[in-house]
């Protein structure tokens, strides 16, 4: 495994139908071929991701979009021309060059252009879109960081794109149109008002877990090991003894140690607890402390996607 900023090498290894792990503004990808089955074989393997979890195909440009998608909404293409490259996903009906084991069988397709100078790069010198879900383990906390995938998949990407720190530091938001209808599948790193100001009201799914329209809505995920609590500051036994590490908003808890808490923004600003949300999660769940605390963000804005990651973190674990 190589950690560099070659294109033309990165280039050659996916072409080749290896994995490569790329920067982009929301969190690093495991990307692979998305037109071939056998790269993306290697993607879900890599994760250890049941075969029911879809992924999202990166392009460069919105004139890649036709050839993998039948039918674009009017909504749709508001949305793309408007909030493209950015961290929104709009699943479409996909076409048929668009392999099943991308979709999990499913006829509509995942299509995002990602906002990072490098992968940019990358994509326009390719002649097939990337299929990329976050590169970590299924089910555990998403990387913001190029350390990050190297302490976890090393073993099965040939070359990790260091792009710096994911400046969003949430997944995109996850758009799809049932019947037409604009619908949120996911929260993400793009708030529903910025896309309700483009394309009208957005409809919001309930929560499903038995059947989840998108798995990254599955209860449990985003989870660090250790055992995770989400409550409120002031709520009996949220400061714990010694052996408890704190996830905190924006302000310190008096009488604990400042390497055991950590302070998603000091100005309580929700983009800059966003950026750095997995990484201190990360950080917490390397610590000596046998637990983490967490406590809400404001629920507005990208306080909601914030804290829906905060509640499957926090979620039951099988
Ligand atoms: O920001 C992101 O979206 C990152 C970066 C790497 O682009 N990717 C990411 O991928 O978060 P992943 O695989 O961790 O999450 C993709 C989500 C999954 O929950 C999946 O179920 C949903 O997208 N999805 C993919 N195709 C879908 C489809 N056809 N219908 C509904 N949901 C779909
Ligand atoms: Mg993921």
């Amino acid at each position: 495994m190589i950690i560099g900023q070659n294109l033309e090498q990165a280039g050659e290894f996916l072409r080749a139908g290896q994995l490569v792990a790329i920067p982009t503004e929301t969190v690093y990808g495991l990307a692979g071929n998305g037109l071939d089955p056998q790269a993306v074989v290697r993607i879900y393997e890599a994760k250890n991701r049941p075969a029911f979890d879809p992924l999202i195909l990166h392009i460069a440009s919105l004139d890649v979009l036709p050839e993998i998608v039948s039918e674009i909404p009017e909504k749709a293409l508001l949305l793309a021309e408007r909030l493209w490259p950015g961290p929104l996903t709009l699943v479409l009906p996909r076409k048929p060059v668009v392999p099943d084991i991308v979709t999990s069988g499913l006829d509509t397709v995942a299509v995002r252009i990602p906002d990072h100078p490098l992968t940019l790069e990358l994509l326009k010198r390719l002649d097939f879109p990337l299929a990329a879900p976050s590169a970590n383990p299924f089910g555990y906390i998403s990387p913001t960081k190029a350390s990050h995938v190297a302490e976890q998949l090393s073993g099965s990407v040939a070359y990790i794109l260091d792009g710096g720190d994911c400046q969003v530091g949430l997944e995109s938001t996850i758009i799809g149109f049932p019947e037409g209808i604009p619908t949120a599948y996911r929260l993400g790193g793009l708030t529903l008002e910025a896309i309700e100001s483009v394309a009208g009201p957005v409809q919001r799914l309930p929560h499903s877990t038995s059947n989840p329209k998108a798995p990254g809505m599955l209860q449990s995920h985003y989870a660090p090991r250790k055992p995770f609590l989400l409550s409120h500051r002031s709520a009996p036994g949220f400061i714990a003894g010694e052996d408890t590490g704190y996830l905190l908003f924006s302000d310190p808890l008096p009488g604990v140690a400042p390497e055991k808490q950590r302070i998603l923004s000091p100005t309580g600003n929700l983009q800059e607890a966003a950026q750095y949300l997995f990484s201190f999660l990360r950080e917490l769940d390397k610590t000596a402390a046998h637990k983490i605390h967490a406590e809400k963000v404001p629920d507005e804005g990208l306080g909601k996607a914030i804290n829906d990651r905060l509640l499957r973190a926090a979620a039951v674990r099988d």
